[in-house]
């Protein structure tokens, strides 16, 4: 990459049109957003393709989308910003004032600054832009020097316009254990809303994500899509309004809703950053864009490979002891598993915790069940070759607690002795407290400290505000809860971050609750769903790939009948979706028989042997679950286009001569590749051309047929380049 410094100091110049001078070119090597200035104000230009030069601009038509609009400035479409004034008005309108770039390496740094035309009161548009992975990151700093404070009202992270004849909008909704569901719509004029008003486990519903088409459905393979997410763990908001002359635009941030923020004239307010994409061949691009960013800028550790874990809940769930844990170790290293993880249960005295509804908050090991302490385990584990990991939920508390008892000050409560709402026994301490945020932290540091040997953490979160109150913040502060809330989670874990640099830490809310890219910057992975059954995983984590990469996504081999759903699935199935993804255990080894230990062992040292390509790789979408054929599809590409791992699934019943046809994407045309099985298990083959070394070209092309007829039938194919 060429290192350059350019830095461009406009002035004001002139009104009315477009002036070259203030031309702001956001570029990747791909994607273009050019912005100028007409008649003082920031107006977008184009979004979308890389455009080599913008001569001329001056020349085109003046009539663009302003870029952050305010409220009070005459719009009335929807706007980025609504401030009162320390005088009580209501007017912003933000006029251009400079803007300086800077390109370093990989990254071009944009930032614009803009004030409003009578008041000391300025906004600070920032952008980064991924030259190699053709990600835009967007930014908001607000601040003033007005004689008293500003309540802001809105305050969006990003706004971006779209210009085509028509739009079509997929986003991610679900609930508990059905999480990251797709649906795709057509916007009219109007406004489409995709918001989420729970301020904790925010992903559950809806995630702060979305896929817009223009001019056509989104296809995986060909077409313009634009795809986004808000790095953001608590309320956001995506409004997308298609206006009277067919634009679209989108205002992406925190929802403002019940969210007013007074800001002083010493402070800042920083908006969470805005991610987006874009690519003129389909969404598997964009994908792959987000994926590839991520690794390299958002995730814990994104380049080193994730070892395989053994979870502890749906194989023990609150029962256990030391023995039945050591047993399951055993299993565990038998079948070649690296991490063995201790869930839900191991603390609690006064209160011991043996279910849900008492001792969250007690962070002292149970002596009954586990009178040696974790050191104990952690020795067993070690002598087994396993390393050890710890679930904690250090957010929230059980009524039932001596925590509950010793600081009832602390927990996010309705005030006024109104009844508190309950979600699974439980309620949730208030982050925006800086005691609070000390102890949340303290919980982990303890754990850590007194066993240094911990490599992974389960950071779990299983309730929503609902009980809207804090007895920290001051009365005319009480809409700061859900933003201080996040913030305050926030630099916990930053904290964490930093004194633990090497531990794994998992973002997990009742599953996929917090499955979005503010966790994922403090953390390595989220578990993506408390839904284990393999048949469900297919949609879950085909929704999940759009927007988060493999490495990120904890999926677990389960026991059949499924514990959520009852389905009974092949132990193949399940292991091969689980490949899909961060592999890992979600079961006691002592409900396997021998044959099932044995092929989990196959399992783990292929998945081991090849989880580089799976979670380094570029994924590829082949056929969709959501398609009425019956089948799905994806595959794993190294960079290289050296070596692939395709993981084919059928999950209907097909007629006899019925066989799928995965046609490849991504290979080298020109190469031969060599053709193999991982995790068969059957005598004759799924696949004819094992063995055998066939062209990207074909494969790509005309494609491989796989001989799977049943429900729950999977085949994993491995490809070499061999020339
Ligand atoms: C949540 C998580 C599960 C498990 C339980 C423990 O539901 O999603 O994986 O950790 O809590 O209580």
């Amino acid at each position: 990459m060429k290192i350059k410094w350019i830095m461009v100091i406009c002035t004001l110049l002139c009104v009315g049109v477009l002036a070259k001078a203030q031309i702001i070119h956001i570029e990747t090597e791909r994607i273009s957003l050019v912005y100028g200035v007409n008649d003082e104000k920031l107006q977008q230009v184009h979004f979308g393709n890389h455009l080599s030069s913008v001569d001329g601009v001056e020349h085109l038509s003046t009539k663009f989308d302003e870029i952050y609009p305010s409220f009070g400035n005459g719009s009335s479409n929807e706007v980025a910003l609504i401030a009162t004034h320390a005088d009580g008005s209501m007017a912003t309108d933000l006029i251009y004032q400079n803007h300086q770039q800077s390109i370093d390496d990989n990254i071009q740094t944009t930032t614009i600054l803009l004030k409003d035309e009578k008041k000391a009161f300025f906004v600070e548009l920032n952008f980064k832009a991924y030259q190699a992975e053709d990600v835009i990151e967007q930014w908001v700093v607000i601040h003033h020097k007005e004689k008293k404070a500003v309540r802001l009202e809105q305050f969006a992270s990003s706004t971006i316009g779209f210009k085509a004849e028509s739009y079509y909008l997929t986003h991610f909704y679900g609930s508990w254990a059905k999480e990251m569901q797709m649906t795709e719509e057509k916007l009219c004029n109007g406004i489409k809303l995709i918001e989420t008003k729970r301020g904790v486990r925010s992903t559950e519903y809806e995630n702060p994500s979305f896929v817009l088409a223009l001019d056509q459905k989104a296809s995986d393979a060909n077409g313009e899509v634009a795809m986004g997410a808000l790095a953001w763990s608590g309320n956001f908001r995506f409004s997308f309004q298609v206006d009277d002359k067919e634009n679209c635009q989108l205002v992406a941030g925190i929802n403002p809703y019940a969210s007013a923020y007074w800001l002083s004239p010493k402070e800042e307010f920083v908006t969470p950053r805005m991610i987006l994409t874009y690519s003129n061949t389909g969404k598997n691009q964009a994908s792959i864009n987000l994926h590839r960013w991520a690794r390299k800028y958002n995730l814990q550790d994104g380049d080193e490979e994730r070892p395989i874990v053994l979870n502890s809940w749906e194989g023990a769930y609150f029962k256990f002891d030391a023995d039945k844990l050591k047993s399951m170790m055993d299993g565990a290293a038998e079948m070649g598993v690296e991490v063995f993880v201790l869930d839900d249960g191991w603390f609690g005295n006064k209160y011991p915790r043996n279910s849900d509804k008492s001792g969250l908050g007690d962070w002292q090991v149970n002596k009954k069940k586990l009178p040696k302490g974790i050191g104990d385990l952690i020795d067993y584990a070690e002598g087994k070759g396993l390393q050890f990991g710890i679930w904690v939920e250090p957010e929230m508390v059980n009524p039932k607690s001596e925590l509950a008892e010793q600081h009832p000050e602390w927990i996010i409560q309705r005030l006024n002795d109104r009844e508190e709402i309950l979600e699974r026994s439980q309620l949730l301490l208030d982050l925006s407290n800086p005691e609070v945020q000390d102890f949340v932290f303290g919980v982990v540091d303890n754990v850590l400290t007194e066993n240094p040997r911990i490599v992974y953490v389960k950071w779990d979160a299983n309730r929503h505000i609902q009980n809207f109150g804090s007895t920290y913040l001051d009365a005319d502060k009480q809409s700061h809860l859900w933003i201080d809330y996040t913030k305050g989670l926030e630099k916990v874990l930053a904290k964490l971050n930093e004194k633990y640099p090497d531990i794994i830490f998992q973002a997990c809310a009742s599953g996929g609750g917090r499955v979005d890219y503010g966790a994922l910057n403090y953390t390595h992975e989220f578990w993506a769903s408390d839904d284990t059954d393999p048949f469900e995983r297919l949609f879950i984590q085909w929704g999940t790939n759009h927007i988060y990469p493999a490495i990120a996504t904890g999926a677990h081999i389960t026991k059949s009948p499924n514990h959520q759903t009852n389905r009974a699935t092949p132990l193949k199935f399940r292991c091969d979706m689980a490949m899909g993804g961060r592999l890992g255990l979600e079961l006691s080894p002592d409900n396997l028989d021998e044959k099932d230990i044995d092929y989990v062992k196959r399992v783990l040292e292929t998945y081991k042997a090849n989880r580089s390509i799976i979670q380094f790789g570029d994924l590829f979408r082949l056929n969709s679950p959501y398609d009425k054929d019956g089948y799905a599809a994806i595959s794993y590409i190294t960079p290289e286009k050296d070596e692939a791992v395709v993981m084919a699934y059928c999950h209907e019943f097909h007629r006899r001569d019925e066989r799928a046809l995965i046609k490849l994407q991504g290979l080298d045309e020109d190469a031969v590749y060599h053709i193999s099985e991982l995790n068969g298990n059957r005598k004759v083959n799924q696949v004819n051309e094992i063995g055998k070394e066939i062209s990207g070209a074909l494969l790509m092309n005309r494609g491989l047929f796989i001989n799977m007829k049943k429900p729950y039938e999977s085949v994993v194919i491995k490809l070499e380049k061999v020339r």
